[in-house]
């Protein structure tokens, strides 16, 4: 997919007013919103960039720490000793984005995994239908942030994440979820997110597809213009508008018994 060209009329710029979730920066902006997180401990001259071959078993045990009731596909660590390189960017391995957060010694603090949704592929909406390559190229998630615990409240996950959104808006995707426990919704609020109990997104046909994620909340962010959080009376969730041609909720509509009416 093409990306986003900066500044072409009708496309998003970071810094563009309603790129982004309203009162919050723009993907990777500096002076977004995240960009104010404080924390007790100073600020750490941290350092973000692609995971390299050299820091696959650093990186897997960061990304490990973080998802401890979710083994690791064996696959990852494959994917991670190929070195990135200039073809794949700006994702760095394939659909997958991989960064670390390096503290000045190079070393690891850090780590973020993102790539494309489970359901893209799984929700019985998509599975067997024209609808995920069309999606994987638009959604994107994060699967995991984590920073070593020494280096925690210096900025630096905001660092990761912000990140994340400059690297997936530059590749034309058009909206980032991540799933999160409730004890972090200002944080991810200060950073553009917003978390709801479901994911609502409407799809082809006024379909809508519901998420939800067992004892965690559902956070999203629009990266694009085109993408909408739009609140319908009768609905459980903000619904996604916009992600595909044709998927947009008008004014007009209501949510009733699980479905979008005029
Ligand atoms: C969550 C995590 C990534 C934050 O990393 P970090 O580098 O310390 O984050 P930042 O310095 O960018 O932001 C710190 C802010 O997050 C808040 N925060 C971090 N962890 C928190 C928690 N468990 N509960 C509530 N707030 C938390 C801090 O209070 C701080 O808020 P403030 O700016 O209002 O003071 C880190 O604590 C971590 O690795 N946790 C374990 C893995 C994890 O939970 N990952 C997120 C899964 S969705």
């Amino acid at each position: 997919m093409t990306p986003s060209t900066p500044g072409t009329p009708g496309t998003p710029t970071p810094g563009t007013p309603g790129t982004s979730a309203p009162g919050t920066g723009a993907p990777g902006t500096p002076g977004a919103a995240g960009a104010q997180l404080t924390g007790t401990a100073s600020p750490s001259p941290v350092c973000v960039g692609e995971a390299r071959p050299v820091d696959t078993d650093a990186f897997l045990a960061l990304i490990a720490a973080a998802t401890p009731n979710d083994p690791l596909p064996p696959i990852l660590g494959q994917i991670l000793s190929f070195q990135p390189g200039r073809p794949r960017r700006p994702l760095s391995h394939g659909d997958m984005l991989c960064l670390v957060a390096r503290d000045t010694a190079g070393r690891p603090v850090g780590a973020l995994l993102g790539g494309v949704p489970k359901w893209v592929f799984e929700h019985p909406l998509c599975a067997g239908t024209v609808l995920p390559p069309k999606l994987r190229e638009r959604v994107s998630t994060i699967h995991a942030v984590v920073v070593d615990p020494a280096h925690r409240g210096r900025g630096i996950a905001g660092k990761l994440i912000r990140a994340a959104e400059r690297r997936l808006w530059q590749a034309g995707y058009q909206l980032l979820t991540l799933e999160h426990p409730a004890t972090l919704t200002p944080f991810y609020e200060k950073l553009g997110y917003l978390s709801d109990e479901e994911l609502i997104m409407m799809l082809p046909g006024a379909d809508l597809l519901e998420l939800e994620a067992e004892g965690l909340l559902l956070a999203v962010k629009p990266l694009s213009n085109e993408v909408k959080m739009v609140t319908v009376p009768g609905a459980p969730a903000r619904i996604v508008s916009g992600i595909l041609p044709g998927c947009h909720v008008s004014a007009t509509m209501r949510f009733h018994n699980g479905r979008l009416t005029s």
